[in-house]
């Protein structure tokens, strides 16, 4: 993959990390957005990943908010060059249940989690169509094809980052665009792991592979899709899930 670029948006997080190891071991140059570099501690990170051989450069992003994607977009153009594939894995939760949620945890999860792929997507899907190339790969979740207890705002924002999604994919299809999404199930994370436990355990006993599932496992999905052979995949939405949520 000598010359194309990937930009993670959220490429420090549990399953943006293994994102960007795994593109950068298949050739990509890696690019991430981080929102607050200081506090993340994006520059540990990224010196951990350096330790292991891989390289990934990193941009501060608020994706939440059209105009520092604009700007990071632009810094990034002129740093890396035109992004060929983008994934967006930012994504947060502020669980509790509809009847008691505050509006700030409605409104935190919708921007960070489906604003932000408007945001970051509509800065480089223009440049992706001029080129005749993208992968735009989404990072959902099991939760916006099934709901979930105390995540009306996550699974209405992962529902409709896949209807994002399928809009884009039907627009690109001609100009050699495609755009996916992959929807983890429960996944080994800090995320997960903030669950509380008795909830945790009795979501586990309900996932058939009787496991959790692990970062490679979603990584090695997103290096698949992004592989330019993959062009005819456009408009999926790819559960990585052990079984608990199955459709045809
Ligand atoms: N299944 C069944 N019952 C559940 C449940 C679930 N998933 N979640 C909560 N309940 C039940 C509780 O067991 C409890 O039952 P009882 O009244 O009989 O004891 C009742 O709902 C109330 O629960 P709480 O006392 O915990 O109520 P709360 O208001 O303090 O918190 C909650 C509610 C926010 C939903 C909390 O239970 C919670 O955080 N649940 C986990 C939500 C979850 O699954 N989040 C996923 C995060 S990971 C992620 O999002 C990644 C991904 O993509 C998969």
């Amino acid at each position: 993959m000598a010359n194309r670029v990937a930009l993670v948006t959220g490429g420090n997080g549990g399953i943006g990390t293994e994102i960007c190891r795994q593109l950068a071991a298949a050739g990509y140059r890696v690019v991430t957005t981080c929102f607050d570099a200081e506090k993340e501690n994006v520059a540990e990170w990224q010196k951990e990943l350096a330790a292991e051989g891989v390289q990934v450069d990193w941009v501060e992003c608020d994706v939440a908010d059209f105009d520092s994607c604009a700007e990071m977009a632009a810094e990034v153009a002129d740093k890396f060059g035109p992004v060929d594939v983008l994934v967006n894995a930012a994504g947060i939760t502020r669980d509790a249940f509809a009847h008691k949620m505050p509006q700030e945890n409605w409104d935190a999860v919708i921007r960070t989690n489906l604003d932000s792929v408007f945001n970051v997507t509509r800065q480089f899907v223009e440049t992706m169509r001029e080129r005749g190339f993208g992968r735009i790969i989404n990072i959902a979740s099991v939760n916006g094809q099934t709901g979930q207890f105390g995540q009306a705002n996550y699974s209405a924002a992962k529902a409709g980052m896949h209807g994002f999604t399928m809009a884009l994919a039907k627009e690109g299809a001609r100009k050699g665009i495609t755009a996916n999404t992959v929807s983890p199930g429960y996944i080994e994370t800090a995320m997960t792991a903030a669950i509380p436990e008795e909830v945790r355990n009795s979501i586990v006993a309900q996932v058939p592979a009787g496991r959790m599932g692990r970062p490679p496992e979603i990584a090695r999905t997103v290096v698949f899709l992004a592989a330019d052979e993959a062009e005819y995949i456009n408009g999926a939405n790819i559960p990585v899930n052990g079984g608990l949520f199955t459709s045809f």
